[in-house]
């Protein structure tokens, strides 16, 4: 469920009409909603309210600083996966022991900067990366806390792109090996086990995978204590899918798979971390554009927008749905049309939907592109260039622009001409 509705033919983000935002603010710009980030969060912080646990929002999925403040207040941690996003959270005021630090290419300096800073754990992604960790904690004379990705050899049942937990994937440590590693993370200097890791991809839409993933957890825990290694924490990863198209099935709940996590590691007595972007942010944000032309083609009727590839890949890229509704709510019976619908970038590429069912739109219409709070502004880039999209925030019926726009200029002035030209 999320706060953007319509009321009287008008669509709103929680009390405050999306057209006056987009006077106030011109088009395109993604637009969240405080309720909706707060709502979803606490259903997963809920959902492990059986036992000891850490919501770890995983940033990468929309890190704005103001978002980051407003997951933190609500006692959640954060999942980082570079020295960029360690120290924005870090801006942003979460605390060290909230933050664990995953990715398969930490660098030394990156390591560094998280273990001078403080923080909860690494998630350890290959036996070179421990050995480094031990390395940099050592000549810091502190003890880095970590756990072990391990890779379950699980089918995520989702997108090819965003699938990580099968063995020919580049992530974690082939499941088979985990204890030989253990080992050698007892052995090594600077080091302390505390517990496993697994993520096995994201919008995933079933439970299976999961229950598998963390079942072979659960075994796992049992040999490696077995082993004489004390594991007090497991981070299960982040993943479950979200409804892109209102049309479609709803994927589980955060509450089944709370349960599905009790069911299967929840007898181990550890402290329980998840890693969810998706879910807390994908359906708190909409990207708001506008129709720039409605341009008929030969058999198909393009509209053209002013929002583009550059600023939402996710249709480009993973061929992924969004909902596009227009701001102003089509009459009831309203006649649809199909649209191809497209943004000005120069290629065939910058589509985001075909044969689009439409009510009839015109120039200067507005246009919300549903479920984009998620890997959306993270991922837009200044392609053709065209501005990074601005963010705003609302919070009943205030609202705030959390990122500006960059004027030409600031784009412009980036570059920098060397001295012989
Ligand atoms: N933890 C780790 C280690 C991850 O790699 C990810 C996502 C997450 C947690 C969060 O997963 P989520 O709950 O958001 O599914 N750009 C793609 C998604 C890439 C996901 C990468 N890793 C997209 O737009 O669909």
């Amino acid at each position: 469920m999320d706060h953007f509705l319509y009321r009287d033919g008008r669509l709103f983000a929680e009390d405050v009409p999306v057209h006056e935002i987009a006077v106030a603010v011109g088009t395109p710009f993604y637009l969240y909603s405080t309720a909706t980030l707060v709502r979803h969060f606490r259903l997963f912080d809920e959902a492990l309210s059986w036992g000891p646990h850490l919501v770890c929002y995983a940033m990468k999925a929309a890190s704005n600083q103001a978002i980051l403040k407003t997951l933190a207040a609500e006692g959640a941690g954060m999942d980082v996966v570079s020295g960029g996003e360690y120290a924005r959270a870090r801006a942003a005021g979460v605390p060290g022991e909230r933050i664990v630090f995953s990715g398969v290419g930490k660098t030394a300096e990156e390591i560094r900067a998280a273990l001078e800073g403080g923080l909860r754990q690494f998630n350890v992604e290959s036996e070179p990366e421990l050995r480094v960790i031990s390395q940099v904690a050592t000549s810091l004379g502190v003890t880095a806390p970590i756990t072990v990705r391990v890779n379950p050899d699980v089918d995520a049942k989702t997108h090819a792109k965003i699938a990580t937990g099968k063995s020919e994937n580049k992530f974690g440590i082939p499941i088979a090996r985990a204890r030989d590693v253990y080992a050698e993370a007892a052995r090594l200097p600077g080091i302390k086990v505390v517990g496993i890791d697994v993520h096995i991809g994201s919008q995933l839409t079933q439970l299976e995978p999961f229950e598998l993933a963390y079942t072979r957890v659960a075994e796992l825990t049992e040999a490696l204590r077995a082993d004489g290694h004390e594991i007090t924490r497991l981070d299960l990863g982040g993943g479950l899918g979200i409804p892109y198209a209102r049309s479609n099935e709803a994927p589980p709940l955060p509450t089944d798979y709370g349960a599905l996590i009790r069911r299967t590691v929840g007898h181990l007595g550890c402290e329980i971390e998840i890693e969810p972007g998706r879910l807390i942010v994908g359906n708190a944000g909409l990207l708001v554009s506008r129709v720039i032309y409605v341009k008929q083609g030969e058999g198909r009727d393009f509209l053209i927008l002013d929002g583009a590839m550059n600023d939402l890949i996710r249709p480009a890229m993973y061929e992924a749905h969004h909902d596009i509704v227009p701001v102003i709510e089509p009459a009831p019976g309203q006649e649809l049309a199909p649209y191809d619908i497209v943004g000005p970038v120069c290629e065939s590429g910058d589509t985001f939907a075909k044969g689009r069912p439409m009510p009839p739109l015109a120039a200067g219409d507005l246009v919300a592109f549903r479920s984009a709070g998620a890997y959306g502004a993270v991922m837009a880039s200044e392609y053709n260039t065209r501005p990074l999209v601005p963010e705003v925030l609302v919070r009943g019926d205030q609202f705030s622009v959390i990122r500006k726009r960059p004027t030409f200029d600031d784009m412009i002035n980036r570059d920098t001409i060397p001295e012989w030209l």
